[in-house]
């Protein structure tokens, strides 16, 4: 009996535990040949990695170019080596991955996922569990919570399990609370027909699928101590106390230069990380509202910069935040201008890859912390 308490336990703290050096690559940052001088991936200290999205899927299906991560030579180039992290932008969605009930669309995850291994990058998986993005067949669909429940745990289990080993990071459950800290039972098919409950399950399918990967809620406006991070708060604290294996929370961070630099940026991430927890900045970009001439001027970009920096830096002074992504590196890509109307600019590079401060920042940041 007390063998089998002690095994267990050691189960249970195996799941619980974060693995923080992850085993999959020693030290993924330094790139080996893929490292090129100067680079913010050849800035970074030794423990970090640096992401990127890898752009395709989503809004760039209704851009009048090509599907960037696969047509783009000097994109491709950059992509590998700039950044030591990738994480597909819309390529491993349920609409993009698992397009019909009984078939599967892995051809451009898999490009990714090879492309990282060749590049000694890490990746990081988006998403499993979210409100958005889910294809036709399964919103309009007609089930029964029986069988909603089977879909969600074959397609965890498929999709964690195809990249067992290969993803570092996994985004299980994507923007489940609103910004009053009330989850989504109504918008998020999967809270709303089986309960609450199935956050927890889709943890545990997931662990079970990749042993090694990193387990994050993921969420954007939870930046700040605010009603939404605690409702994260509350629910990890939860879960982890029932031995969910939950092992990371991680801010979105689409920031606006319209708001004040959300400032207690560090305070929050080293709550989390008190909890024992492993954080990350996922999705970091800073758009502004540009001028008449489309060009932003050099005080927006030198506030750019420093919401950019001040992210990072954020990030750099919690023991546990060893992943900081931004959500695609070029204004040629970014959703921004899709989505916000006037706004854009919310990237480190122009649309002709040349570097704006923000850029500068990032890697002169990455590079004093690298040599303190
Ligand atoms: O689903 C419709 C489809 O029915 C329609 O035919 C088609 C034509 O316009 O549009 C489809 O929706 C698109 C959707 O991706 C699904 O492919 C939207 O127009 C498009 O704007 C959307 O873009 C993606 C967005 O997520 C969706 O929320 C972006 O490319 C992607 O960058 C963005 O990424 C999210 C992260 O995953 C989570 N955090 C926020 C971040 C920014 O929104």
């Amino acid at each position: 009996m007390r063998a089998i308490r002690i095994v267990t336990a050691s189960l249970v703290a195996a799941a619980l535990s974060v693995p923080l050096a992850w085993p999959g690559l020693a030290t993924p940052q330094d790139g080996g040949q893929h490292a090129e001088r100067g680079t913010l991936r050849a800035a970074a200290p030794r423990g970090l990695v640096i992401g990127s999205a890898a752009a395709g899927g989503g809004h760039h299906l209704d851009q009048p170019y090509p599907d960037p991560f696969t047509s783009d030579r000097e994109y491709r180039r950059l992509l590998g080596s700039e950044f030591s992290s990738v994480s597909p932008e819309n390529q491993m969605k349920w609409d993009f991955v698992h397009p019909e009930r009984d078939r599967y669309e892995f051809g451009a995850a898999d490009a990714i996922v090879a492309f990282a291994a060749e590049r000694r990058q890490v990746v990081r998986g988006h998403t499993l569990l979210w409100h958005s993005q889910n294809p036709a067949w399964l919103e309009e669909g007609d089930f029964s919570a029986e069988e909603l429940r089977s879909i969600l745990r074959e397609h965890v289990t498929t999709v964690v399990g195809r990249y067992r080993g290969r993803v570092q990071q996994w985004d299980v459950a994507n923007e489940i609370f609103d910004d009053t800290g009330a989850l989504r039972t109504q918008e998020n098919i999967w809270l709303r027909e089986l309960g609450p409950g199935i956050v927890a399950d889709v943890f545990r399918w997931a662990h079970r699928a990749d042993p090694r990967a990193q387990l994050f809620f993921n969420d954007y406006n939870v930046e700040s101590v605010n009603a939404k991070s605690d409702a994260y708060f509350a629910l990890i604290t939860d879960l982890r106390a029932q031995r969910v294996p939950v092992h990371g929370f991680s801010v979105q961070a689409h920031l606006s230069t319209r708001y004040g630099f959300p400032a207690d940026l560090r305070d929050n991430l080293q709550r989390f990380d008190d909890l024992g927890l492993a954080t990350a900045v996922t999705e970091l970009d800073v758009r502004m509202d540009l001028p008449e001439s489309g060009v932003p001027t050099a005080e927006q970009l030198a506030q750019q910069a420093d919401y950019y920096r001040r992210t990072l830096q954020a990030c750099l002074d919690v023991e546990g935040c060893r992943s900081f992504t931004i959500w695609g590196f070029t204004d040629k890509y970014s959703w921004v201008p899709v989505f916000f109307e006037g706004e854009g600019s919310a990237t480190v590079m122009r649309e002709d890859f040349s570097r704006k401060p923000a850029y500068h920042a990032l890697r002169r940041t990455l590079h004093e912390a690298r040599r303190r």
